[in-house]
Formats: structure tokens, sequence, C-alpha cells
């Protein structure tokens, strides 16, 4: 007993010290912001009483330091999450030329994320939100930086829900990143190639699984070679990259490296790993999705790519099973599913790979609400069949 009160007293003197040590490396840091910029917060506001003469004057220097106003100003405890996530991502706003408002974007997103996270706590909301790499955009500046930037153009209409392939009913869960389908998440940054990313999802399920590589193909390819439906840093479905890839080919991304904006296509076909054989494409959006079919198709051939419908509380995802009652139903987004499964207390799932680098979700993952076509997720489906360089061609099913 004496012993667990030494501990506990330890641990307590522990993180007061290190509380302590935080502050006065903010401190230092926000010296060196100085710059003095008047009326930046609402004169109106004030901070919570429970905070020192110290407390008040590091929120005071966190004010002064920045052009930009919010309010109320921020609390000793949002300044420390907001210092541990400048830690965390290394952010250098400390510097004259880089002093935005971005920080501002930091403390509204903690004051959303603190709020909604109090309510997964109490059991009431089915995921957690966080702070990402990119919490210093506002949601705004996410959608233009993340997303399609315009709506893929139709150049042939994807084919409707007749025609489909018969498969083998459908196991209760999948998970293909426990069978080295998957490989790394990776980043699209500003371009808006999510339809290659997403289309790659499916393509490098298909180059493990017939044991051709297990390297991360090449999206600058996908975004710089087709030259049918698909606009660069823009737009585009992934169906077109594959059916460009038919000749085309599909390459590792060392030997043709991602570089976050649109270039001229130029490639050596000797670097050229394996082909598609059929790219397929489903259109469920008369019927309003079909959750069935792409749980039967996930099940027995392996990753697909999906389009989503984007509310900007996907950008705070942090883990649990995504749902929001604000879902839009145009086409924004182009994803993997890597898998799917059923979650004791929040439902049915689909395991989603994304393009926004392993900071954002549970590591570049999300599992998202399957079964009610949730943000379209259930109205496009697109992955291929894949040849080898020698023209062997890989069952989809095998
Ligand atoms: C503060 O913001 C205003 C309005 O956006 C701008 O005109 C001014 O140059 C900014 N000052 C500094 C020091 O950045
Ligand atoms: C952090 O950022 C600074 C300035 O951008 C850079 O010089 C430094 O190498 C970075 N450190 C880490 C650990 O990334
Ligand atoms: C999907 O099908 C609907 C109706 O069947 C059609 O209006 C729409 O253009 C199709 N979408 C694409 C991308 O082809
Ligand atoms: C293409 O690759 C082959 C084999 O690696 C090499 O011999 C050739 O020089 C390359 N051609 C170009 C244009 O890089
Ligand atoms: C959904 O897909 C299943 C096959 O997976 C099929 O039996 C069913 O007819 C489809 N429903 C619609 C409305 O297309």
């Amino acid at each position: 007993m004496k012993m667990i009160l030494i501990l506990s007293a330890v641990v307590a003197i522990a993180i007061a010290s290190q509380q302590d040590a935080w502050k006065s490396r903010f401190n230092s840091q926000m010296v060196r912001m100085n710059d003095k910029v008047d009326g930046i917060f609402k004169k109106s506001s004030s901070s919570s009483s429970s905070e020192s003469i110290e407390d008040k004057s590091l929120i005071n220097r966190f004010k002064d330091a920045l052009n930009c106003t919010i309010d109320p100003p921020p609390t000793l405890d949002e300044l420390y999450q907001f210092y541990q996530w400048v830690q965390k991502y290394n952010k250098s706003y400390y510097t004259p030329e880089n002093r935005l408002c971005r920080t501002i974007h930091v403390i509204r997103h903690i004051r959303q994320i603190n709020a909604h996270n109090v309510l997964y706590e109490q059991g009431l909301v089915s995921y957690k939100r966080g702070l990402t790499d990119f919490s210093d955009y506002s949601s705004e500046e996410n959608y233009d930086r993340l997303l399609l930037k315009e709506a893929p153009i139709i150049e042939d209409t994807l084919q409707g829900s007749t025609d489909l392939p018969i498969l083998p009913p459908a196991r209760d869960s999948v998970d293909w990143r426990n069978e080295g389908l998957v490989s790394p998440v990776g980043s699209q940054w500003k371009c808006g190639s999510c339809y290659a990313w997403g289309g790659a999802v499916a393509l490098e399920g298909q180059l493990r699984k017939c044991k051709i590589s297990s390297e991360s193909v090449s999206i600058q390819l996908m975004v710089d070679c087709p030259n049918h439906g698909v606009w660069g840093c823009s737009s585009g479905w992934p169906y077109y990259v594959f059916k460009w890839q038919m000749s085309g080919g599909i390459l590792p991304a060392s030997k043709y490296p991602y570089k976050d904006t649109s270039g001229k296509c130029n490639y050596n076909k000797s670097d050229v790993i394996a082909y598609v054989d059929t790219p397929y494409k489903f259109n469920f959006t008369d019927v309003g999705g079909n959750a069935t079919f792409i749980k039967q198709v996930v099940s027995a051939t392996g990753p697909v790519s999906i389009i989503i419908c984007v509310d900007k509380s996907l950008f705070q995802y942090k883990s649990g099973v995504y749902t929001t009652k604000n879902c839009c139903n145009t086409v924004k987004h182009v994803v993997g599913i890597v898998g799917y499964g059923t979650d004791p207390k929040f439902g049915d799932y689909w395991i989603i790979k994304n393009s926004w680098g392993t900071n954002w979700g549970d590591k570049g993952f999300a599992k998202i609400a399957r079964g009610n076509n949730l943000c379209i997720t259930e109205n496009y489906v697109q992955y291929a069949s894949l040849k080898d360089v020698n023209g062997r061609k890989c069952d989809l099913m095998s």
C-alpha cells in the first residue's frame, strides 16, 4: 500500500515536471516569434480563471505571435495539445516567412476533436477523431488539396449492375492486410491523383496474389500516361487507367516515382512488370449501391477500388467505425477496400486504404460503415485482372 502511494507520488511529480518542461520550451519558441501584432484575439475574450499568471502570459504570447483571430482564445490545455502536435510533426511556424493563420486551424480542429471524443468515450458516437499532419489546413483547403479537383468526365458510361460475375458466397470477414496483399500506405499530397492510388490498391492485391511483385506500383505512370478518361492531378476513374494499362503496363514505383504533380509520360517499356488483362467497372447508382456484390468480390478476389463522397469529418477520422449524417453523393474521392468485418457494438464496416499518409486515420486505414451505401461507397466498384510480361493470365479467383 505504502509502495503504491510512493509510486503514485513519484509519477505525479514526474508528470508535473514534464508539464513545466513543455511550458518553458514552448515559451522559448514563442519568444523567437518576436512579432507583435495588436488586436489579434477578440478583446472580449478571457481565458479560464484556473490558469496562473504565468499560464496567462504564455497564452498571451501565443496570441501576440499570430495574425489571426480565434474566439475564445486557446486554453492552456489546448495550447499543450497544439505544442504536442508541433513537436510530433516538426512544424516550424516559428519562422517569420511561415507565420500564417495555420496554427489557428489546429486549435479549431483540437476543439472539434475534443468535443467529439467526449461523445466517443461515452459510447455515443462510433468513431474517434484525431489530429493529422494536415490539421493546419482548414477543411475547405483540405477539400481542395486531398480530393478530385473536378468530377471525372464520363467518356463512356460505366456499366450498370447487370452482367455480374458469378461469385462464391462471401466470408463473414476478410482483412487482406493479414494475407500480404496490401502495400504500405502512401500520400497523394496535393495532387488529385486518388483515382490512381485507389486503383493501385486493386492492382497491388493481384500482383501479390499472383506472385508477380510485392512492390508498390507506380502511381506517377497512372497519372501521366493514360490518354483517355484521366486528367493528371485533376481527375480520373481507375477504370480508364486500367484500360490504358492493358497495353501501357504496370511499373513498380521505384522505376517511375511519385512527384505530386503531373508530367509528361516517359518510361522505359522494359521496366513493365505486368499488364492489365481485363478491367472491371460496376455502377450501382441506379439501385443505391450493392454491398453484397462488393463483399463477394473482395472476399473472392482481393482488394478493389471504390468512390467516396467526402464529408469534412472524414479528415479528422482516427479510429472506430466511421459514419456521418452529413454525407454527400458526388464523386469526390477514390480509395481501396482491403477487407470488411463487423464491430460488436457499431456493426458492419469496410476497411479502406486511403492515400492521405500514415498520420491520417488508423495508420492510413479506416473502418467505414458498410451496407447503407454511406457517402456512395457502394455505388462504384473497379478492379482488374492481370497478366505477367510473358502473357500468363492471373486468375482473379485463384
Ligand atoms: C496581418 O494580417 C493583415 C490582414 O490579413 C495583413 O494585411 C498584415 O500584413 C498581417 N500582418 C503580419 C505581420 O503578417
Ligand atoms: C525538423 O524541421 C527542421 C526545419 O524544417 C529540419 O531542419 C529538421 O531536420 C527536422 N527534424 C526532423 C526530426 O525531422
Ligand atoms: C452510372 O449509372 C447511372 C444510371 O444508371 C448513370 O446516370 C451514370 O452516368 C453512370 N455513371 C457513370 C460514371 O458512368
Ligand atoms: C531501358 O532499360 C533497359 C534495361 O534495363 C536498358 O538497357 C536501356 O538502356 C533503358 N533505356 C532507356 C531509354 O533508359
Ligand atoms: C447485388 O449483387 C448480388 C450478387 O453479388 C446480386 O445477386 C444482386 O442481384 C445485386 N443486386 C442488385 C440490385 O444489383
